[in-house]
């Protein structure tokens, strides 16, 4: 016996629902706002004056005056808040990261600037030791091992110096244990309980790293690799199992780390803890977007939008991405 078509859908004409842009529009489950973005910008020294990234065209390293213009296109994009890293001097570098503790380097005068000439937009800070390094690595290095507990302090002390600066969101990139609680220890006993702390809570040990590593100058120096304290790509338990702990230690948000290669673990916390959830579409994603696009093998910007649409349908409540002053000017043009 053969079946029509009509008798095998019956009702389910899932195709109704798409035939028109309005209907399209009505039934639509996910958008993504401006609101979602938050943008990610590398710092240099100096005055007026910036640098191509190689491997992130369209991405600049920002003396601090440019840092503000920055900031202050994002205010008035509508993005609300922006993430600062810095390229290190390479003679301010040593094996203990010991500049970050300087309360004028390169991060914390960026902030106070940016703090000064738009009071309203968020800063996000992190306080891993990787730009201040000599070996390039996220804490302090001893006899070939990134030792924890020494790290954690530095990287506590580090916070303290950012929140007193001005940033609003400290954010640990470092993946060390116990960091979250002891940053937020750290800035309560400095007075500072309303500094929150978004944490990297499920960072993997990851290749897409790779054009920051040369944005922040860690690429020529890093020693061996950063699988010792990053997650192995290989497993999901564990990023839950890290993400319990940091929320324990204090953390008010979350971030997974990359992003569009690991959506099944931003569903996963997302679904699990009901908790502010954010991904990191990181710098390897965004050359790779850039790449085939310059190539004419993608339409970039649709390629940009519809990722940046992926994470709010896999449960994040905003993402990390260097195309945040792009897809908002896109945004802003639908209105
Ligand atoms: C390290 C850090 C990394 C990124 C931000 N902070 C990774 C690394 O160098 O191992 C990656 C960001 C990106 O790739 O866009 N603390």
């Amino acid at each position: 016996m053969h079946r029509s078509v009509d008798e095998i859908t019956g009702s389910k004409r899932l195709r109704r629902m798409r035939r028109d842009d309005w209907s399209r529009r009505l039934v639509r489950e996910n958008d993504l706002t401006v609101s979602d973005l938050i943008w990610p910008i590398f710092l240099i020294e100096g005055q007026d004056a910036v640098e191509p990234i190689d491997a992130m065209p369209g991405v600049e390293r920002l003396t601090v005056d440019r840092a503000i213009a920055a900031a202050q296109r994002a205010r008035e994009l509508g993005i609300p808040a922006i993430a600062t890293f810095p390229n290190i001097p390479i003679e301010k570098r040593d094996r203990t990261g010991s500049h970050s503790l300087d309360a004028d380097n390169l991060i914390n005068h960026a902030t106070r600037a940016i703090k000064a000439a738009v009071p309203d937009i968020g800063i996000i800070t992190d306080a891993a030791l990787d730009p201040f390094t000599d070996h390039g690595h996220d804490g302090v290095l001893e006899g070939g091992i990134i030792v924890n507990d020494e790290s954690v302090e530095k990287i506590a002390k580090a916070a303290v110096g950012q929140a007193m600066a001005g940033a609003d969101i400290i954010a640990p990139s470092d993946m060390m244990d116990g960091r979250v609680g002891a940053i937020r220890d750290a800035l309560d006993d400095a007075g500072f309980q309303d500094v929150a702390i978004m944490s990297y809570a499920t960072k993997f040990a990851s290749a897409y790293y790779g054009p920051y590593r040369e944005a922040i100058g860690t690429a020529g120096v890093l020693k061996g690799d950063k699988k010792t304290y990053y997650i192995d790509p290989a497993n999901t338990d564990e990023a839950m199992r890290e993400t319990e702990a940091d929320l324990l230690e204090g953390a008010d948000m979350v971030m997974v780390k990359p992003g569009l290669p690991y959506l099944d673990i931003c569903r996963r916390v997302k679904d699990t803890f009901q908790v502010p959830t954010f991904a990191y579409q990181v710098s390897g994603e965004y050359a790779m977007i850039e790449a085939a696009a310059a190539n004419g093998w993608l339409d970039g910007e649709r390629v940009m939008m519809e990722s940046l649409l992926a994470f709010k349908r896999a449960g994040c409540d905003g993402i990390l991405t260097y195309f945040a002053p792009r897809a908002a000017e896109i945004l802003q043009e639908k209105g």
